[in-house]
């Protein structure tokens, strides 16, 4: 089943002469995890904003095509509707979190859908055992570090179970090793759901590719607004390799792309050490 279908969808910013998606068509299968990357100003967040509906129903402007989220109709559904199917975390966590306390705010959703108190409370608690913050759960959210925040983001964004996430540069406010925990945690915590029997789509705009190399099924590079590959990761990249398009490759699979036809490496090696130990082989046997 398409959780998301977007079909020849074409959007212009209210007040820009430019259109900013051009004839985008994009289905993605439940349970799928896709990286969605491309330069800077490209259009992924407007691809986020699509999905959940924020486009058309929260910023103006001309849209064209069609655009299904779980088979509901963006333009026919309200961005409330959609939204206990489809849950966002935003490049900067602050903007989602407003209460006191991030109890409060994780309560927020669930309360919004007129839940039984007892349903709430399992629900928060759930969500907050699931990212791993219960020693923050009556802190204020202005009181976290940038990784708090985003933990208790996706806390917030869980307690309305949805069936699929999309995580707007989930790592742009972190450091490097707080950026791994965090996408290895997203991801344990897609295990724990399915082990759980619910499946779970992960839609994640990234630029830092290489944090998510290892965790994704498919990539997909939006450049000036359109799609210009989609597919198997290793396949994706090496044909953005080949095409010059200025996506971040990381350098181990930048210098493997460039031997790749000369060298006897079958596979792309997994770091530095592994490509540099297969190098100095071939050169001590000439
Ligand atoms: N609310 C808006 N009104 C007018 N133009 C906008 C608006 N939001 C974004 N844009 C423009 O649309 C284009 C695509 O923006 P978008 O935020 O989707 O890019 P992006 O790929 O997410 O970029 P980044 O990697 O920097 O987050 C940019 O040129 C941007 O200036
Ligand atoms: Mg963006």
């Amino acid at each position: 089943m398409n959780v998301v279908d977007l079909r020849n969808v074409s959007f212009r910013y209210t007040g820009s002469e430019k259109e900013v998606l051009s004839n985008i068509s994009l289905k993605i299968e439940e349970g799928e995890s896709v990286l969605i990357t491309g330069p800077s100003g490209c259009g992924k967040s407007t691809i986020a904003r699509i999905i959940m509906g924020l486009i058309p129903h929260s910023y103006s402007g001309d849209l064209r095509g069609e655009a299904y989220v779980f088979g509901m109709n963006i333009l026919e559904n309200p961005v409330s509707r959609i939204a206990t199917r489809c849950g966002i975390v935003f490049q900067n966590p602050a903007n989602q979190l407003f209460t006191f306390s991030v109890e409060d705010d994780v309560a927020f959703g669930p309360e919004n859908l007129a839940l039984p108190p007892e349903d709430i409370r399992r629900r928060v608690d759930e969500s907050i055992r699931l990212v791993g913050i219960e020693h923050l759960r009556y802190s204020s959210p202005n009181s976290l570090s940038g990784g708090e925040q985003q933990k208790a983001a996706i806390a917030s964004i869980l307690s309305m179970h949805p069936s699929i996430i999309v995580f707007d540069e989930p790592t742009s406010m972190l450091d490097p090793s707080s950026s791994i925990s965090l996408i290895q945690s997203i991801f344990r915590l897609k295990e724990n759901l399915e082990e759980k029997g619910s499946k779970i789509t992960l839609i994640i705009i990234e630029h830092r590719i290489s944090l998510l190399l290892d965790h994704v099924s498919r990539i997909v590079v939006i450049s000036d607004g359109r799609i210009v590959l989609d597919g198997e990761p290793m396949t994706v990249l090496y044909e953005s390799f080949k095409k010059r398009i200025p996506i971040n490759i990381p350098p181990v699979l930048q210098i493997y792309f460039r031997i790749k036809d000369k060298c006897g490496l079958e596979k792309p090696p997994k770091n530095l050490k592994e490509l540099f130990s297969y190098l100095r082989e071939e050169v001590k046997h000439g």
